[in-house]
This record gives structure tokens, sequence and C-alpha cells, in this order.
């Protein structure tokens, strides 16, 4: 029986504004998490689609249980970031396309690729999701803590429960498929459409937000970009100045930085068993105070929104 549990969750994105720059203190970590909000919703309609079309060849019924609450929990991850990426639009229309094209790179998959595919992809990115957001969960005082709650507040949410179903992709890519050995070939075209699609967010960060509000150049997480850059202005040649290259993670520790890349690639590995992982402690402390009744959607404020509802 699956242990997973599907939490329906508001944010009141619509309420005032949804600020591009939502935590000022980290230029570059809010737009990384503004192009994963853009990604999410892309990816996550995939998984909706692949897990129609997979449920009727999952023999084992508690594979079939464990899909069911995976998916579920993947269309509210959805819905929250479609309020969320809803916000960004209305200040910047031109975002729009922007989402129309990352949820477009998606569509083209569940179109165009086998379902043996699309298992595999979903199976090797939800693999890495654990040492990576353990990274910024451990560092949620500096990454999330002084940012916008509402948008905080979400990723929160969205990662310690991409941490409760860290196995949920993988158990049903070996029900269905059961092979290491594609998984791990099809990983360099997985991740080559990864990166792809996380660029394109970028540069319509860059395109369709001016700089003053973004503060940082959206495609400076890409080291090939930042190294290309460098060159043009070495050799003088015109570039074109998108903000400065600022860099997500400059400030968290090294060692915990490499902990999560030999996590990364550690997950990508024949056998990986995602039980196994260390997780972050913050994820423990959601769970609790989520069956305690606490207010999640405001993770840093509850206490300010309570008292002041209490007047
Ligand atoms: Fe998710
Ligand atoms: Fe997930």
């Amino acid at each position: 029986m699956t242990d997973l549990q599907v939490r329906q969750m508001r944010f009141a994105f619509a309420d005032y504004d949804v600020p591009f720059l939502w935590n000022e203190e980290n230029p570059a970590f809010s737009s990384m998490a503004n192009a994963v909000s853009f990604l999410a919703i892309g990816f996550e309609k995939m998984i909706v689609n692949m897990i129609r079309e997979a449920m009727p060849l999952i023999a084992d019924p508690a594979v079939a249980e464990e899909a069911d609450a995976f998916v579920r929990q993947e269309g509210q991850h959805s819905t929250a970031h479609r309020q969320h990426a809803n916000g960004l639009i209305r200040r910047y229309p031109g975002l729009q396309e922007t989402l129309n094209e990352v949820i477009g790179e998606f569509d083209h998959l569940t179109v165009n690729t086998p379902l043996n595919y699309r298992l595999a992809y979903t199976a090797d990115l939800e693999a890495t999701f654990t040492p990576v957001f353990k990274l910024m969960l451990d560092n949620d005082s500096t990454l999330f803590q002084p940012g916008d709650d509402r948008v905080a507040s979400l990723f929160i949410w969205h990662f310690v429960e991409e941490v409760e179903h860290r196995s949920s992709a993988l158990i049903i890519f070996d029900s269905l498929v059961g092979s290491d050995i594609y998984r791990m070939r099809m990983a360099p075209s997985i991740f080559r459409h990864v990166m792809k699609v996380i660029r394109l967010a970028c540069e319509g960060f860059n395109k369709h937000v001016p700089l003053e509000d973004r503060q940082s150049d959206a495609l400076s997480m890409f080291v090939s970009y930042r190294g290309k850059q460098k060159l043009r202005k070495w050799l003088r040649l015109r570039t074109e100045d998108n903000g400065p290259m600022a860099r997500a993670f400059d400030d968290l520790p090294l060692g915990e930085q490499l902990i999560a890349l030999v996590g990364v690639i550690r997950s990508q590995l024949p056998k990986h068993n995602p039980d196994h992982e260390t997780l972050p402690a913050l994820a423990d402390v959601w769970f609790e105070r989520y069956a305690a009744g606490y207010d999640v959607s405001h993770w840093y404020t509850a206490d300010t929104v309570a008292a002041r509802e209490a007047e």
C-alpha cells in the first residue's frame, strides 16, 4: 500500500502582485525557481498523460495504487505552479509565449516518443530531485526565508512531496520497463531535453522581464553561456548585456554542493534505490506540522497571519 498523501494547496497568488524577483537577496535563485515553475507545468502535464497511458498496462495492484497517488500529487503541483506562472504572466504578458513554448516541448515528447522513453525520463529526472532539493531545503534560511512567502511555501511544499514520492517513478518504470540499461542509455538525451527547456524559459525571462525587475542575467546558470559572454567581452565583440552574471548557489557551502552533485550522479546508476537517500531535515518538520494542522501555505509567516486574523 502506498504511503503517499494527496494534499490540496492554495497560495493566494491571485490576491496581490507576484514579483519575478521574489527573493531580492538572491536574484539568480529567484530566476532559477521561476524557471522550475515553468518546467514543472509542462513536465507534470506529460506525467499525467503518461500515467493515463500506462495505467491499463500495470498488472500489479500495488504499483497501480502508487501510480495513482503519484499522478494525483503531480496534478496538484501543476495546478499550483500554473497559479504562480499566471501571476508572473499578468505582470509580464510576453511570458505566456515562453510558457507555451515550454509546455510545447513536453507535448512534443508525449506525441512523438514511446511510453517507455517517457517512463525513463520521469524516473531519471525524479531520481535527481532528492539530492538537489535536499541542498535547497538544507539552506532554506537564505534561499526561501527572505522571499515572498507564497512562492517560498509553494516550493517547499512541492520539494518535500518530491522527496516523499522519490521512489514512485522508478517503481512504475521498473514494473513496466525494468531495464537499468535502457534508462541509462536514454539519460543523455533526457537531460539534454531538460536543459533545453530550462534554457528556453531563461531566454524568455531575459526577453520579457526588464532587467530592473530581474536583477540578473537569467541565462547565467549555464556554464557555456557564461564562457561565451566572457570570451565575447574579452575579444571586445558586441555582446548583449542581460545583466549581472550571478549564480544561485554561490553562497552555499561547497561541500554540500559536492554532495548534491555526487547524489545526482549516483541517482542515475543501476540499482539506484531512492529509499536509501539521506533526506532533508525540513521534510520531516513539514510533514509533522502539516499533520498538526499548521498553515503550510504560509511557511514562514503563518504565526503572523494567524495573529492578524485573530484581531
Ligand atoms: Fe511534482
Ligand atoms: Fe515528482
